[in-house]
């Protein structure tokens, strides 16, 4: 499949989707949106995808936000429906999706890019990287999941600081703080990105997927996290993956995990 506005590629078990819109900083327009939820349901269905890693493209911008020039003359109405459409075609899909997520955040994360770096599992930033929520300098908020999510990652505080001032921090802040996981130079990124999706390619698909579930559910209103791990450690005894992996570890050899 042949997209406009994004790149995909793949190696092994790894697929890196690249955001690819460098004249606009790799803006977030509703064909972008469009064609990210398309790539992930592609790579939903590609049994040899086990991890994927998202980017932007270019050395400035990993997203610069939401399109402004697609919503500038938005009503009441078109704006709950922008934010409700992006939040369950993207940025909620991102966080629920099964198979691992890594943000490369490789420059300019601002609004919709940080709340999208933010939906990813798991985040490393470029030592030019900045991020913030400037949505209140528009006259607006976070609309795809900003104002949850943020506060999640670096706590209530900070997440308001950030929010009210629209405030940009650095890399070595937003790691200091909790918000990307680790920051390299630029020139590193990808590999640094990459080492760590070999990492996740030898474990267990079904496994990680079981742990995705349940690491979500512990931040879902009503759901007791707990519970849901009981229930997801269970279902794991219930795969090949799982038979695979223990007779490995007694035989003394490597796994090789189907995913089934
Ligand atoms: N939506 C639409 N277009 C955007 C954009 C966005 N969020 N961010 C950048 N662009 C476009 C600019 O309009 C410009 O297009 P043009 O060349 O056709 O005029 C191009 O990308 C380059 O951006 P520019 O502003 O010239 O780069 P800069 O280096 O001077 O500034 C930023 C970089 C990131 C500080 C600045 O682009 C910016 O503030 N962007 C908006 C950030 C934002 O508010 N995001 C939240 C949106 S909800």
């Amino acid at each position: 499949m042949s997209f406009t506005n994004i790149l995909t590629e793949k190696k092994g078990g790894l697929l890196t989707i690249t955001i690819n819109r460098p004249e606009k900083l790799n803006a977030l327009n509703r064909e972008t949106i469009q064609e990210l939820n398309e790539a992930l349901n592609l790579a939903h269905h590609d049994e040899e995808v086990r991890c994927l890693i998202l980017t932007g493209s270019g050395q400035k911008a990993f997203v610069a936000g939401a399109d402004i020039s697609e919503f500038a003359h938005f009503s009441v109405e078109e704006g709950r429906k922008l934010s409700h459409d992006g939040q369950v075609k993207l940025f909620d899909k991102l966080e629920n999706f099964h198979k691992p997520v890594i943000a490369a955040v490789n420059g300019f994360a601002l609004g919709g890019g940080l709340e999208l770096a933010m939906a990813c599992h798991i985040r490393i930033a470029s030592d030019n990287a900045k991020m913030g929520l400037p949505e209140v300098s528009l006259g607006v908020i976070p609309g795809y999941g900003g104002t949850q999510r943020l506060p999640m990652l670096i706590g209530r505080g900070r997440a308001n600081q950030l929010i009210f001032s629209a405030e940009m921090i650095n890399a070595e802040t937003a790691a200091s703080w909790g918000l990307v996981n680790k920051t390299v130079p630029q020139e590193q990124l990808l590999a640094e990105c990459e080492a760590l999706a070999d990492k996740i390619c030898k474990n267990s698909p079904k496994a990680i997927a079981f742990a995705i579930e349940a690491v979500n559910a512990g931040f879902e209103d009503g759901v007791n996290g707990y519970e849901a791990e009981i229930d997801a450690f269970g279902r794991a005894f219930g795969t090949a993956d799982f038979k695979e992996g223990t007779t490995a570890f007694l035989d003394k050899r490597k796994p090789v995990f189907a995913g089934k």
